[in-house]
């Protein structure tokens, strides 16, 4: 087993930390934030992921998992490996390397002063060239030593949010991205509890992959909402049995050994909805475009895809003016706040964006998710007219429209609530309630 670091306690590195851990690796999470730091150690997590506290809790009665501050700098060469999974934001369109950058200076500075052979993993999702360019050039300069001297590797994550804990322990795939043999040895040995296709190549085609595997769901997403824009558009097309007919090819749904059609979850991505939002796909799609243009690399249909998605939630707008002549003098429910369900995540939240186009507009508005109002107080700032509920159900009576924006499952049981529902607009961007008995209210979807 390994001895390991991970670098940052956010979601990636904490979730890394602990399923590493999980598996019998000796894994100690080092993070600047001495109030996170402490809160870990205390068992509580400042983030909300499925089942992460219960194995936090049980990787901490383990000797095998600690948790330092980067105080302890200098106890990170005790290690076989040090996995870099410290933030990349974007900012304006660009990638903020700034974490990624001082990790560097303090690893080129750490080497330098050791005889021992380490291995750095970045995590971090970091565009093409970043590792085998920007952090191994910061790394040499400071150290004085070249890759072949310490190791360098890069091993994207492929962690959906409230998901996280069962794509860490049951992945895809894994790819190992390295620099110099011994470091793919440790990635082999890193992850050799796991039973999956491991990819063994160059960091910067690493770096690529995970690229353009948030990028192509992200034009999957935006595909399918133009499609159904210009359905609308043309008028009286019943674009649900479009895309069920689609769905049917057998290239994307095939028959398997038992003779039963198959509907991959890709699928879902082929559905039309409100947009994609969250903490991933706008900034990666926004940072591979980037990157295209400044090497002068054509990016026509991700410059298409980001157009697409930001207009959406005026889409949405379009869609209810359409439906309800006087909005003005409608109050509106607005069912989620978090991009999607079963996290308090609200980046690019598209309820978010929602509600700040309907501010102002409307009679009333409130909005509830069942987790994540504070974190939607902190993002919007002060909307005056927009109050937050942590009921929904007896919100319904004194609604005119109820937007789920949010597919939390919680809100599927309005499907039972037809008698409230009468004479109401029921806008369900999600298409969450499918297949539901319609005729007391007007159900509207972006069909
Ligand atoms: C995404 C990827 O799915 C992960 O594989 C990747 O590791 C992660 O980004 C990352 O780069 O760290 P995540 O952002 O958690 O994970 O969420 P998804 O479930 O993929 O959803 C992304 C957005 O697409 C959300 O706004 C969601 O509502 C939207 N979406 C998703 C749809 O509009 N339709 C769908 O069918 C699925």
């Amino acid at each position: 087993m390994m001895n390991l670091a991970v670098i940052g306690t956010g979601y990636v590195g904490l979730v890394s930390g602990v399923c590493l851990a999980s598996k019998g690796h000796k894994v100690t999470c080092f993070d600047i934030n001495e109030i996170n730091i402490g809160k870990l150690d205390q068992g509580i997590c400042h983030i909300y992921e499925d089942g992460l506290e219960d194995l936090l809790a049980s990787s901490k009665k383990n000797i095998n998992f600690r948790l330092l501050t980067d105080k302890n700098e200098k106890k990170l060469l005790d290690f076989d490996a040090i996995i870099v999974a410290v933030g990349t934001p974007t900012i304006n369109g660009n990638s903020d390397l700034s974490q990624i950058k001082s990790v560097a200076h303090m690893m080129g500075r750490l080497i330098k002063s050791s005889q021992k052979y380490i291995s750095i993993i970045i995590k971090s999702t970091v565009l093409p060239g970043t590792t085998d360019t920007f952090f191994k050039n910061i790394v040499e300069a400071e150290s004085g030593k070249r890759v072949g001297e310490f190791g360098l590797g890069m091993n994207p994550e492929f962690l959906r949010e409230g998901n996280a804990i069962e794509d860490f322990q049951y992945p895809d795939r894994i790819v190992f991205g390295f620099e110099d043999k011994k470091t793919l040895e440790i990635l082999r040995l890193i992850y050799e509890p796991w039973d999956c296709e491991k990819i063994e190549v160059n960091t910067r085609s690493a770096e690529m992959l995970k690229y353009v595997n948030n990028a192509l769901l992200a034009t999957l997403i935006s595909t399918i909402n133009e499609y159904s824009n210009i359905a609308r558009s043309i008028e009286n097309i019943d674009f649900k049995k479009v895309m069920r007919g689609v769905h049917l090819d057998n290239r994307w749904s095939p028959i398997d050994d038992c003779g039963q059609k198959v509907f991959p979850k890709v699928i879902d991505y082929l559905k039309p909805g409100c947009g994609y939002g969250g903490s991933c796909f706008p900034k990666d799609v926004l940072a591979i475009s980037a990157l295209a243009k400044e090497i002068g690399s054509s990016s026509n249909i991700l410059s298409a895809v980001i157009e697409v998605n930001n207009r959406q939630p005026e889409v949405m707008m379009e869609i209810l003016n359409k439906a309800s002549d006087d909005i003005k003098n409608k109050r509106v429910l607005m069912l989620g706040l978090a991009f999607k369900p079963d996290t308090d995540d609200v980046r690019e939240s598209v309820s978010l964006k929602l509600l700040k186009l309907l501010s102002g507009k409307v009679d009333n508005l409130v909005a509830h998710d069942p987790i994540a109002i504070d974190n939607a107080i902190l993002e919007l700032g002060q909307l005056d007219d927009v109050h937050f509920s942590t009921e929904w159900k007896n919100k319904i009576e004194d609604s005119d429209i109820i937007i789920i924006c949010t597919n939390w499952n919680e809100y599927s049981e309005l499907a039972a609530m037809k008698d409230l529902l009468k004479g109401k607009i029921v806008f369900d961007t999600r298409s969450l309630l499918s297949g539901i008995d319609v005729s007391d209210f007007q159900y509207l979807t972006v069909n």
